[in-house]
């Protein structure tokens, strides 16, 4: 397991330079257990959890079947329009039990039509700011550390990321670390329509992207871990209302229908009839209670298909989970509720700059938000409002106290509006 301190993406869509946490030793808060990205549309919300899961596609597949994946469409869609230079990642993380920030950066660029892994570099940073080489490779070639030996080291596939290669080998501890941590990361895009499949019967550990193995998993913590499956069972009667039980039963030809008992109905509803809403509160549910949950968890707008007045319950069990366990959770959402059960240092704002690249901030950095939650606003009333923009502030040549003055009231999305009263007779 490990914790990711800080990232950095380069050229990739509208990412043309984004820096997130704390990048190796460098000064800034690491990234915090739970981090929620808000902004408008086509800011590049999305493009950021697709750029975790394109780094763990390139893992697990290599960079050609990464980029060429249906969503991402070939490197020269992926790759920042304008830019020439290579798509570039940079992991900062910790192994956990240790303090050593670890610095990971791969750099990908096309070469006569095919990308390529351009280079490749793993460094351990010691408390005296002392760089170990871990593994540097040029276009495959370079070295590698063995023991406290740097090896030579050649591979064969261009395309392939040196962890996969070389994270097999044991001699390689760091490398092993980093191949297992990525590989286990966790990006959800649950779909209802896929959950409502009738999979093959078998016990499975873990929730797939899609959420298709919904009702393996059932069975697996069914069998396994009774006591998880009652408290989701009682998260979810407590949620959705008239839900009393659901179980797993096998059909006559060997699949696996998830049978849901709700009140005033004699006969139960298989997951063919259930709402969206249902089949994904619950996914979350059994997320949140998986006995060996992942390092990382990504989901793209939970919010959507859920009833509002359950996101901010859902956001606080996000929260607690991320704080209380070892697992960082990354969330992109358009739910002022959502963010309402979040503080300022979990919470980033995206934007477009008049080059149409994405810029990032940390709510928590903008001065005038955080004396406004400081005075007991809360989140959701902020985000929506348009008033709310630093560079603003910054232009009407204010100092942040003098614009303390507010109106409240109820803007278009049922959320509260804010709005300075003194900013136009000053
Ligand atoms: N290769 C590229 N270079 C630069 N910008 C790109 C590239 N590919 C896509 N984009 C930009 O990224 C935008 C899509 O971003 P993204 O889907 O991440 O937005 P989002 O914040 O998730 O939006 P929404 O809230 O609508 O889901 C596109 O509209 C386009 O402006
Ligand atoms: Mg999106």
């Amino acid at each position: 397991m490990a914790q990711l301190l800080g990232i950095r993406i380069k050229n990739f869509k509208s990412l043309a330079d984004v820096t997130l946490g704390q990048i190796g030793s460098e000064t800034g808060d690491p990234l915090p257990s739970m981090c929620c990205f808000i902004g408008p549309n086509g800011c590049g919300k999305s493009s950021l959890l697709d750029a975790f899961g394109f780094l763990s596609d390139c893992l697990k597949e290599g960079v050609e079947a990464a980029c060429d994946k249906p969503q991402r469409g070939g490197f020269q869609k992926l790759r920042t329009q304008g830019s020439s230079s290579p798509i570039t990642f940079l992991l900062s993380y910790k192994v956990l039990g240790s303090t050593e920030p670890i610095v990971y950066i791969f750099e990908v660029d096309e070469i006569n039509g095919i990308p390529i892994v351009l280079s490749e570099k793993l460094v351990i940073l010691t408390k005296q700011d002392h760089k170990g080489v871990i593994l540097a490779l040029e276009q495959g070639k370079g070295i590698v550390l063995i023991g406290k030996k740097p090896h030579d080291v050649s591979l064969e596939d261009k395309g392939r990321l040196g962890i996969t290669t070389l994270g097999q080998l044991s001699e390689h501890p760091h490398i092993v670390k980093l191949r297992t941590y990525v590989q286990n990361w966790y990006l959800s895009y649950f779909i209802p329509d896929a959950a409502r499949k009738l999979p093959p019967t078998g016990a499975q550990k873990h929730l797939d992207r899609t959420g298709e193995n919904l009702g393996n998993v059932v069975q697996y913590i069914q069998r396994n871990h009774k006591e998880r499956f009652e408290r989701i069972l009682e998260q979810i009667r407590k949620r959705i209302p008239g839900i009393q039980k659901i179980e797993t039963q096998q059909s006559p030809d060997g699949r696996l229908l998830l049978k849901f008992n709700e009140d005033g109905y004699k006969d139960p509803f298989y997951q063919q009839s259930m709402s969206d809403g249902t089949l994904k509160m619950f996914a979350y549910l059994l997320l949140l209670e998986d006995p060996d949950p992942p390092a990382f968890i990504g989901i793209e707008e939970p919010e959507n298909g859920l009833y509002h007045k359950l996101l901010e319950e859902l956001a606080g069990e996000f929260r607690t989970h991320a704080e209380s366990s070892k697992t960082q959770i990354l969330i992109t959402t358009h739910s002022p509720y959502f963010v309402n059960a979040l503080t300022p240092e979990q919470v980033w704002l995206m934007e477009k700059d008049e080059n149409g690249h994405t810029q990032v901030k940390r709510t928590a950095d903008m001065p005038v938000i955080k004396e406004i939650i400081e005075g007991g606003i809360p989140l959701k009333s902020l985000w929506y409002s348009n008033h709310f923009h630093e560079p603003r502030v910054r232009d009407a040549g204010l100092p942040a106290r003098l614009l303390l003055k507010f109106r409240i009231h109820a803007g278009d999305e049922g959320n509260l509006r804010i709005e300075p009263e003194n900013i136009s007779s000053l």
